[in-house]
């Protein structure tokens, strides 16, 4: 299909507004070259885009609460992702970084539907904001070089999205 450079110029727009508007922008940089693990990390910010843009609506409790609770369940599946590739390659520093996921995951459970209740949402997805960028940007560089260098990646990655791990 061929686009006019009027159409090629619309879209851009379209593009930089949709931006605009969003809490967390994705970053090629962000990309740990581990498909499935940067298929999470991006439907997770994609999630907290969403409950971003809800408590712009001013959504009522009862629609954002799904939302938050989808934050918390994609955030399970990926760091059980996670630890079941350490646990296979037998990444040294696993004990550490599963530390990291626990911690993150009982604040989530602790504070993540009372900041709803409590119409205190922003406070809650600044806070995420910041771990879910320091745990691509940082945290989770110690370990992309390790399974990067893994002989069975590969073979891994394909095993976890065949069990629904994704
Ligand atoms: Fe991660
Ligand atoms: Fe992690």
């Amino acid at each position: 299909m061929l686009i006019t450079p009027d159409e090629k110029k619309k879209s851009e727009a379209h593009a930089v507004a949709l931006n605009h508007n969003l809490f967390i922008v994705w970053n090629p940089e962000y990309n740990l070259g581990i498909p499935i693990l940067d298929e999470h990390h991006r439907g997770i910010i994609t999630t907290i885009n969403s409950l971003h843009f809800g408590i712009q609506q001013n959504y009522i409790k009862n629609m954002l609460m799904p939302i938050v609770d989808m934050i918390y369940d994609y955030t399970q599946v990926h760091f059980q992702t996670e630890e079941d590739f350490f646990e296979k390659i037998g990444f040294p520093e696993a004990k550490q970084h599963t530390e990291l996921h626990r911690k993150l995951s009982a604040e989530l459970s602790s504070i993540g539907r009372k900041s709803v209740l409590d119409r205190d949402s922003y406070h809650f997805i600044e806070f995420l904001k910041r771990w879910w960028i320091d745990h691509i940007c940082k945290e989770d560089l110690v370990h992309k070089n390790y399974l990067l260098n893994h002989p069975h990646i590969h073979e891994l990655q394909a095993k976890a999205g065949q069990t629904g791990k994704h």
